[in-house]
């Protein structure tokens, strides 16, 4: 693998060029039918470039999400992408390991949160995720607020500092979800 540089940015300081892939590959990442959910904004970009190349992406956010009846602080992850022509090269573990240490050393929160289709759960297992017990609610606009999460989505988390995820069945992301 060639080395990789990666780099984070405010959502507002991406750089043009970068931002006009996004919708490009998320054509190619997820062609098919759009999810009606509405996410949550992001905070920042995380671009990972191969010989000076974009090769993969993700975005993180920070949320206080209840599970149990307890807060955490999150570094949320959404949005993980490497288009086809770059796919199985070790690009997007790369992302999440960068991106995990930048929860835990540039955010200093103690977990970091994703959610995933089903079949993919395993990869994120293989990175050294935790899926989630129970089920999830999250807003959404219009009125369906605190219904609960439909698409059989599975969120994962990574503890990254000596705190113990708390007991329960129910997570609630106290807003859009990522
Ligand atoms: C998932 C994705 C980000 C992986 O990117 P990548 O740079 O190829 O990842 P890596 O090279 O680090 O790891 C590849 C691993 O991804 C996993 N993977 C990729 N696509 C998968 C799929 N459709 N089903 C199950 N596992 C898959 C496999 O474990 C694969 O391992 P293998 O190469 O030994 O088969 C990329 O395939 C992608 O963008 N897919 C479409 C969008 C998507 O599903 N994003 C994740 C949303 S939760």
């Amino acid at each position: 693998m060639s080395p990789l540089e990666i780099s984070h940015w405010l959502n507002a300081d991406v750089p043009p060029e970068l931002l006009a892939l996004v919708p490009v590959w998320r054509g190619l990442c997820f062609p098919g039918p759009q999810s009606a959910v509405v996410w949550a904004a992001t905070d920042w970009h995380q671009w990972v470039f191969a010989a000076g190349e974009p090769v993969s992406t993700l975005r993180l956010l920070t949320r206080t999400v209840t599970f149990g009846g307890q807060p955490v602080t999150v570094g949320g992850i959404a949005g993980v992408m490497t288009p086809p022509a770059y796919q199985g090269r070790g690009y997007a573990s790369a992302s999440l390991r960068a991106a995990t240490d930048f929860v835990r050393d540039r955010l200093g929160l103690p977990f970091a949160m994703l959610g995933c289709y089903p079949h993919m759960a395993p990869f994120y297992v293989r990175l050294g995720w935790t899926p989630l017990p129970g089920d999830a609610i999250f807003a959404q606009p219009g009125g369906l607020t605190g219904q609960r999460f439909t698409w059989n989505d599975v969120i994962l988390i990574l503890p990254l500092a000596d705190q113990p995820w708390p007991e329960g069945d129910l997570l609630d992301f106290n807003g859009l979800p990522w």
